[in-house]
């Protein structure tokens, strides 16, 4: 961790009260306990693929990442818990493949190493905290909101049941006429302010940006809308047609969709969902119409509810992940700066697996436009 970072985290005050940290740790890490408590041995094996990690280690990673920044001072000279932590649970550090072939300690010895961590910030949240513990103390709190939500996404991929319920309930989703939003040429502020409470690095600096008029859908592109488009005779013309999405399964005539372990009759009115980002523009090519840019997506979302309509999924955008003008890196390097290579889209919104402290309209999630295991969709614009 020696590389420079801005001390501009002091400057994203107001921070929440310790009361509400305390709060929000409890519920996210009861979360990821209630996961690897109920995890069985023969599941914490997973197969070696580079949209999974094993849960083991995945557990000994958010431990260990709260453990340094907020007990450690980010530096590996402090003493942890656990021995052989860094090398073991560094993200950094650990080549992806290695965590399969690396001996793991025990899932015991890892909820123990988790409990003694999470036990001190709980005692250091008693006392009044300043700023600097304010901050890494959030940072480490949507650290693991994020690995909950893949634990959710991994789960879903493996066809194993829900390992947690959702923040929101996505049954409740009544399909409304999409229509489509106007917005006339205007000046909007892209990124977050000092002194808007805690953000990433990623949205420093606020800074205008010029949009043109455009018009949005109200609502996510439907499964319906997809399978209108993956049996189109022009996709099924094509040298290499979309496929359907790996979920997805037709029987005797019906299409079914699997929600972690359980196949369902797909629902037509649902927002299409587990959508790369190279098949949403496929099927925006053959639509005539666009996916909007990050800018477009966030002045909707900024709109009042009725306005439009969510699809409690994570939504690409034609934006590539890059910085705004003012970025420099906060202390956890690794956050944005090594995915600013150009092969990163945006998404905005968030999934029923993403707690609301994660949904602030500024927020810039990033995904490679090949992957489609996490909880994404997508909406469109007017060409
Ligand atoms: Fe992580």
């Amino acid at each position: 961790m020696s590389e420079s970072f801005s001390n501009d985290y002091l400057l994203y005050a107001p921070f929440p009260t310790a009361s509400t940290l305390a709060q929000w740790l409890q519920e996210s890490n009861g979360i990821t306990r209630q996961i690897l408590s109920n995890l069985a041995a023969e599941e914490q094996l997973v197969p070696q693929l580079d949209i999974l990690n094993p849960p083991l280690w995945e557990l000994g990673h958010l431990t260990w990442f709260h453990e340094f920044w907020v007990h450690r001072d980010g530096q590996e000279s402090r003493p942890s818990f656990m021995k052989n932590a860094d090398y073991l649970f560094n993200s950094s550090e650990m080549a992806h493949q290695d965590r399969w072939s690396t001996s793991m300690p025990s899932l015991d010895s890892l909820l123990e190493y988790n409990h003694s961590v999470i036990g001190s910030t709980q005692a250091l949240l008693s006392t009044p905290i300043d700023n600097k513990a304010a901050y890494f103390i959030q940072l480490a709190i949507l650290h693991q909101d994020m690995h909950n939500e893949a634990f959710a996404y991994m789960w879903q991929t493996m066809g194993r049941s829900r390992p947690f319920a959702p923040f929101t309930n996505t049954n409740k989703f009544e399909a409304k006429v999409q229509t489509w939003v106007h917005f006339p040429k205007s000046t909007i502020q892209a990124g977050s302010e000092q002194g808007s409470g805690f953000i990433f690095d990623n949205e420093k600096w606020a800074h205008p940006i010029d949009l043109p008029a455009f018009d949005i859908a109200s609502a996510p592109i439907t499964n319906g809308n997809y399978l209108e488009f993956l049996e189109s005779p022009e996709n099924r013309a094509q040298s290499t047609p979309v496929t359907p999405p790996l979920h997805w399964k037709k029987e005797g005539g019906d299409w079914l969709e699997r929600i972690f372990n359980e196949w369902l009759p797909l629902n037509l009115a649902a927002a299409v969902r587990h959508i790369s980002y190279f098949d949403a523009q496929r099927f925006c090519e053959h639509s005539q119409v666009r996916l909007p840019s990050e800018h477009e997506l966030s002045l909707l979302m900024s709109q009042k509810q009725g306005a439009w309509q969510s699809s409690n999924l994570w939504e690409w955008t034609c934006s590539t992940f890059a910085p705004f003008p003012g970025f420099s890196a906060d202390p956890y390097v690794e956050y944005s700066k090594p995915w600013f290579d150009g092969s990163y889209q945006v998404l905005k919104g968030g999934s029923s697996f993403t707690p609301d402290r994660l949904k602030r309209v500024a927020f810039r999630n990033f995904y490679q436009g090949q992957r489609s295991d996490h909880f994404c969709g997508f909406r469109t614009c007017l060409l």
